[in-house]
């Protein structure tokens, strides 16, 4: 049994990772501002610390007698990271740095971070992306996201703390927080099928993307923190099948058994065609893409039919309101019963 700390433990993907590594027999602490995620998420047998990876002192004390951190919390829009640089930077990038302190303090084994595809870019080519490609992120998120990865390379060579990075992309199943409306494309769609609108695309929607099922993804980050192979890599992991917005979009409308039909957004700047070579997840992590779009997608509808529609949360203000999709600047009119989420960090 291995003391273990999940940060982002009530949230998508963290609370899976708490139920397997629970599952497993070891003793788990989560840590989670419920900025994003839910207390429902979180495994009861697992201990719950409501608190920020921001908040210096609670992240000191809650690493105490830990041997494994699985780093997931952050605000993961990569479209608005743009419009909200500061509060991305504060909370993704200063946070992380909080617990890798704390982490190197207290002599932790292995720590384990959930990167993002959004490190590639586009500008080296086309997908799929190998690990060793160039990094180019185009996105605040995305540079947040690589910074860490530098920074965790330079921990270990001076101070010795052991890693593995990850790089996972387009995440769906159930618990995905389907009430943001600014990131998680399967969610966002769900959601306003269940309230009778249609699901919006960005541009032409043939921008393709590889996606991967949470029950496959889960058991295989859970690996990271134990595999010896994976000590000190970086590793892409995620699905191997290439699908564009449109297929997403009309599997979603039928699992849902809906007449409705896709509208068109313009284009929003953001990188056309992304997916990974996921073979060094196969080989180190046991990752296997096991569920087909087909039946991952109508797990999470049956899951969020039984939830029923999220009021979404939205911001009540921007860092910056140029270059703003339209869809984004007029959320408040569409949605008037909506909860706010408070800008912070100016
Ligand atoms: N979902 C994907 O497709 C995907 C793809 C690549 C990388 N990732 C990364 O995986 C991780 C988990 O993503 P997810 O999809 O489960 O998102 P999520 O929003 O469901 O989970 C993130 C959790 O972190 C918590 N959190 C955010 N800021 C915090 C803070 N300052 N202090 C404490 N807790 C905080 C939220 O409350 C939430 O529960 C993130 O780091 C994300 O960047 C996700």
């Amino acid at each position: 049994m291995v003391n273990i700390l999940v940060t982002g433990g009530a949230g998508f993907i963290g609370s899976h990772v708490v139920d397997i590594l629970i599952e497993r027999g070891h003793n788990v602490k989560v840590l989670d501002d419920l900025s994003g995620g839910f207390i429902e998420n979180v495994n009861q047998k697992a201990e719950f610390i409501k608190g920020s990876i921001l908040d210096k002192a609670l992240v000191e004390q809650t690493v105490q007698g830990i041997d494994i951190i699985y780093h997931l919390a952050a605000y993961a829009a990569e479209g608005l990271s743009h419009n909200v640089r500061k509060f991305n930077y504060t909370n993704n990038l200063i946070g992380s740095i909080n617990l890798i302190n704390a982490a190197i303090k207290n002599k932790i084994k292995r720590f384990v971070f959930t990167s993002s595809i959004a490190v590639y870019g586009t500008s080296h080519g086309n997908p799929p992306f190998k690990e060793e490609d160039l990094k180019l992120p185009e996105d605040p998120y995305g540079i947040a996201k690589y910074a860490v990865e530098l920074d965790l390379e330079s921990a270990y060579k001076k101070f010795g703390l052991e890693f593995t990075i990850l790089r996972p992309y387009n995440v769906y199943g159930e618990r995905q927080f389907i009430g943001d409306p600014y990131r998680n494309v399967f969610g966002i769609f769900m959601n306003r099928i269940m309230q009778s609108k249609k699901p919006k695309i960005f541009g032409d929607g043939n921008q393709k993307r590889a996606f991967t099922y949470i029950g496959d993804v889960a058991p295989a980050i859970v690996n990271a923190g134990f595999s010896e192979e994976a000590k000190n890599e970086i590793i892409n992991i995620g699905g191997g099948k290439v699908y564009t917005v449109n297929e997403i979009a009309e599997e979603i409308l039928l699992s849902m058994s809906s007449n409705l039909t896709k509208e068109y957004m313009p284009p929003r700047y953001e990188v056309k065609h992304a997916w990974c070579d996921n073979s060094k997840a196969t080989k180190m992590l046991g990752y296997e893409d096991k569920t087909s779009l087909k039946e991952g997608v109508s797990k999470m509808a049956l899951w969020a039919k039984s939830k029923g529609h999220m009021n979404p949360i939205i911001w009540e203000g921007y860092e910056l309101d140029s270059n703003l999709p339209e869809f984004w600047q007029n959320l408040n009119k569409e949605y008037p019963e909506s909860g706010f989420r408070i800008r912070i960090g100016d």
